[in-house]
């Protein structure tokens, strides 16, 4: 334990509701590293990325939702909120993925007034496309479970997890991440995840907390007998200890997963170089966190 006193814990969580499926138990797996580990790591990582990425990242356009309007859901400015989605394919046709952005918070009217004015509270100030790399690559080299399900980023503008609600008429604020959330999961129900035969609610960082925060009502959207999961990928911020404490009950279910690793990274699932780097973060001898906790 002495390698956590101190620090943040990064928490990977999956939250398993099986339904009718098979389930089999997911396995506990405590990885504990120091920052040292993280530095070296990185160096490595840049001289082995190329051997394992093939050819260019897949770039995905981003879609606005028309409809978010009637329904209040808007960006911190009043603006469209949006999505990037890659179409699935062959066995994935009818599997979704759906990764919440993160960026931290807004937390006083001031700073999220000046976060209106970035891409994290205005679709105006958003990327038009986003390379889709680690979970959301197309590339069954970077991405072997998922390469070929529909991949979705649900892109993070109401500065609260996707889950505020409220209205600053003074300084022109729209809190409204609960309706931005719904707004998109409506909006891909339509277009053909409500065909969907499994689904993974995922989330990094803001966008993890947002993934716990929201699992329940994901699962809800789906029969009971199609399988739905959660993963929250560094979503507790929490001392180390008191941490390990508070996610012992909830490891002990057969519905969940908790994979722990400190300071090894701050978000893996969408980095490239976390997501390769050959000596993260393993359960067995699963070299890939997700193929070790999902399948
Ligand atoms: C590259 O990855 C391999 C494992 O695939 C590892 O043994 C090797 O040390 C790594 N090389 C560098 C320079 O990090
Ligand atoms: C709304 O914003 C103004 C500053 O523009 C502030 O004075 C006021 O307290 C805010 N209202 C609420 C309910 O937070
Ligand atoms: C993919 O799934 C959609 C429904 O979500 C269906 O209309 C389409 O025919 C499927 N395509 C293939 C190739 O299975």
């Amino acid at each position: 334990m002495n390698e956590v006193r101190g620090a943040l814990v990064f928490l990977v969580v999956v939250v398993g509701s099986s339904g009718g499926a098979k389930s089999s138990p997911v396995r506990l797996g405590v990885v504990l590293r120091d920052e040292y580990d993280l530095l070296s790591t990185a160096t490595a990582i840049t001289r082995n990325l190329s051997r394992r990425s093939s050819g260019l990242d897949l770039m995905v356009g981003l879609t606005l939702i028309p409809s978010a309007v009637p329904k209040g859901a808007v960006c911190l400015d009043g603006s469209l909120p949006g999505y990037h989605l890659h179409p699935g394919f062959g066995s994935g046709n009818n599997s979704w993925l759906i990764q919440l952005e993160g960026g931290g918070w807004c937390n006083t009217i001031q700073n999220c007034v000046s976060r209106k004015n970035t891409r994290l509270g205005s679709s105006k100030y958003m990327e038009k496309a986003l390379p889709f790399v680690g979970i959301l690559s197309d590339k069954p080299d970077e991405n072997p479970d998922l390469y070929n399900w529909n991949r979705v980023k649900l892109r993070y503008c109401d500065g609260a997890s996707f889950s505020g609600e409220g209205h600053n008429e003074t300084s022109q604020l729209y809190f409204r991440g609960k309706r931005i959330w719904l707004a998109g999961m409506e909006d891909l129900m339509a277009k053909g995840m409500h065909n969907a035969d499994q689904a993974l609610l995922s989330g990094q960082s803001a966008g993890a907390l947002a993934s716990m925060l929201r699992c329940d009502e994901f699962r809800q959207l789906f029969p009971a007998t199609i399988r739905v999961k959660c993963l929250s990928d560094a979503g507790l911020f929490l001392d180390a200890s008191q941490m390990l404490d508070a996610v012992d009950g909830f490891s002990k279910s057969k519905k969940n997963g908790v994979f722990i690793n400190s300071c090894f990274a701050h978000v893996q699932t969408e980095r490239k170089g976390m997501w390769f780097a050959y000596d993260s973060p393993m359960i067995g001898d699963k070299l890939q966190l997700l193929s070790a906790v999902l399948l």
